[in-house]
This record gives C-alpha cells, sequence and structure tokens, in this order.
C-alpha cells in the first residue's frame, strides 16, 4: 500500500470505529496529516474530553496518553505504540520523590506534564512548558521543588527571581544535549535566522536564543514572525512542519540530534493497525491514581493553566 492509501484506509476506520486521533507535534507528517488534532499534550488532551467518540488514539508518548485518561477516564484511550514511552518521564518515580519531599517538608511540588500518573499523585501543581512561568508566579508559596525538568526549573527560576525554585538533576534527553557550541555554529551557518529553542534546553543555549517557547508557541511565533529564517531548537519534526506551514521561509534544524526516538516509535501502519483493532495498547489507570493525579492537573486549571 502507499502512504496515501493507508492514510484513506485509516480515514475511514477511525470513523467506522469512532475513534479520534490525537497526534503530538513531534510526530512523523503522514500521522499529523490524518490525525483529528495536533499540539502539545495538554491541549491534545483537553480537545479529547470535548469531541464525542468514545476511543481515543494518542499517537505520541505514554503520559500523554496517561494525561488524556487522567482527563476523559470514562473514554477508551490508546497509546499508538506500546513501548512509547518518555525519557524525562521515567527519570523520577514516586518512591524517589517521596524521599526527596521528606527532605524539603515546606516546599510545594510543582510537576511538569511530562511525567507519569503515578508521580502526579504526589506532587501539588502540575504545568505545561508553556504555562509553567504563569502557574508558579501565581502560587502563593516562594519555596517550590520542580520535577522533573531542571532546564525547565532553570528557565522558571530565571523570569521569576523571587521564587526560591529547588530542581534535581533530570531532563529531555533530545533537547538537553545541544550545547551553546551548537549555536554558536549553526549562527555562523545562518547569520540571519532567528534562534526559536525550547525551555527544556539547557540554560546555556536558551541564554542565546530569540525566543524561548513551547513547541507551539514556537511554531506560532515563527508562522507570525516577518523574519525569513529561523534556526528551530527543538524536536526535528518542527522544523519539518514548520517548512511545510511556512513555504516561503526557510528552517533549519538546531542539530540533526534533536530526535526523539520514543516519539518516532509510531509508524503510519502502526496507527492503521490501532483503528483497525489490531495494535496500540489501552490505557488503564485505577481510580485511586486517577483521582489523585487529577488533583495536580485542576489545581494547575485552577491557577489559570
Ligand atoms: P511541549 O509540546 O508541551 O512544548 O513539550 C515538549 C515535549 O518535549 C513533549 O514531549
Ligand atoms: Fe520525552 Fe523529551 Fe521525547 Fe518529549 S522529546 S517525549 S520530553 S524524551
Amino acid at each position: 500500500m502507499t502512504i496515501k492509501e493507508v492514510q484513506e484506509k485509516i480515514l475511514k476506520l477511525k470513523k467506522e470505529n469512532d475513534i479520534c486521533i490525537l497526534a503530538h507535534s513531534y510526530q512523523a507528517r503522514e500521522i499529523t496529516e490524518i490525525a483529528d488534532f495536533t499540539g502539545d499534550s495538554y491541549a491534545l488532551s483537553k480537545q479529547a474530553s470535548q469531541v464525542s467518540n468514545k476511543n481515543i488514539l494518542m499517537c505520541g508518548v505514554h503520559f500523554m496518553a496517561e494525561t488524556v485518561k487522567l482527563i476523559s477516564p470514562e473514554k477508551r484511550v490508546l497509546i499508538s505504540h506500546p513501548e512509547a514511552g518518555c525519557a524525562m518521564a521515567e527519570m523520577m518515580d514516586k518512591a524517589l520523590i517521596g524521599q526527596v519531599k521528606q527532605l524539603y517538608p515546606n516546599h510545594k511540588v510543582v510537576v511538569y506534564i511530562n511525567s507519569t500518573a503515578e508521580l502526579k499523585t504526589i506532587c501539588d501543581v502540575c504545568v505545561t512548558s508553556s504555562s509553567a512561568v504563569k502557574i508558579v508566579g501565581s502560587m502563593p508559596e516562594k519555596d517550590i521543588l520542580f520535577i522533573p525538568d531542571c532546564n525547565l526549573g532553570a528557565y522558571v527560576q530565571e523570569q521569576l527571581p523571587e521564587k526560591n525554585i529547588k530542581t534535581l538533576s533530570g531532563g529531555c534527553p533530545t533537547h538537553a544535549i545541544v550545547e551553546a557550541t551548537d549555536v554558536i555554529k549553526a549562527k555562523e551557518e545562518h547569520p540571519n535566522a532567528l534562534l526559536l529553542v525550547h525551555p527544556e534546553c539547557q540554560p546555556s543555549v536558551f541564554h542565546l536564543a530569540d525566543f524561548v517557547g513551547s513547541t507551539s508557541a514556537i511554531m506560532e511565533y515563527a508562522k507570525k514572525s516577518s523574519a525569513k529564517e529561523f534556526i528551530i531548537g527543538t524536536e526535528i519534526s518542527i522544523t519539518e512542519h514548520l517548512q511545510f506551514d511556512c513555504p516561503e521561509k526557510t528552517f533549519y534544524n538546531l542539530s540533526y540530534a534533536m530526535i526523539c526516538k520514543n516519539m518516532k516509535m509510531t509508524t503510519l501502519m502502526d496507527v492503521y493497525n490501532c483503528v483497525n483493532g489490531n495494535g496500540g495498547k489501552e490505557i488503564i489507570l485505577d481510580d485511586q491514581t486517577i483521582n489523585q493525579a487529577r488533583k495536580c492537573i485542576d489545581e494547575m486549571i485552577k491557577l489559570g493553566g
């Protein structure tokens, strides 16, 4: 079958089987093309909660499908590839953070949405990369334990010097892999390009950027900007999507090493198998986990996230 034929079959099968397809923006182009919604993980889970479909297929990684389930526990939620985890989400578990919390009993625990549902059960407030500064800034507490991404934590600390933010050594290998030397090289090669980076990058990298923001914010900025060339400092699929969306502009990868192998596990044929009832994995969470993990997401919503 050709890509086009498979895509047509997926579109037909998803309708017949009452499935809404979500694709994170780091998914390949042929997958985002057949998705009902694309975007970042929290935006996708909100969209999933508003559709009437009983079945949701999350093309992305495990924590993203869990977030969909937390927001819509009544729906059947599938992850597109059973082994697509997230290296950062798996760095810190409930047992470890339970111990760390004892060392910092007066700190409020802020957890990045890129974390497991189990870890969220013992955290106070959830944040996304686009809402982190706003949410932490609107918390009355000064002392914060920010997990699991120390780079995003450092970024929030710089924006909010009045806070006392403690981080642990954890983060996204896809974003943390780039160094200031990669930036200098890319800027030398493309002196007229603006540098747009994700706050999961190291501070030495985001300090050199013209714009720092979430995946969706980077895409929006590039689309609205009057500049013609951009160096993109996030997962390399974003560069490709932007090139399709803005053919009159030119986009360069900050580094070809910025590729998330978990995000790339899902193939178009995996999606076909899922909508055909022969693939993926259903996300099962017990009621207690759902109720406890929901609390930090509800707190984020209360604080304007
Ligand atoms: P956002 O899409 O929320 O910016 O997150 C980036 C990321 O690493 C997703 O896995
Ligand atoms: Fe996890 Fe990083 Fe991959 Fe996102 S890009 S899924 S944070 S490893």
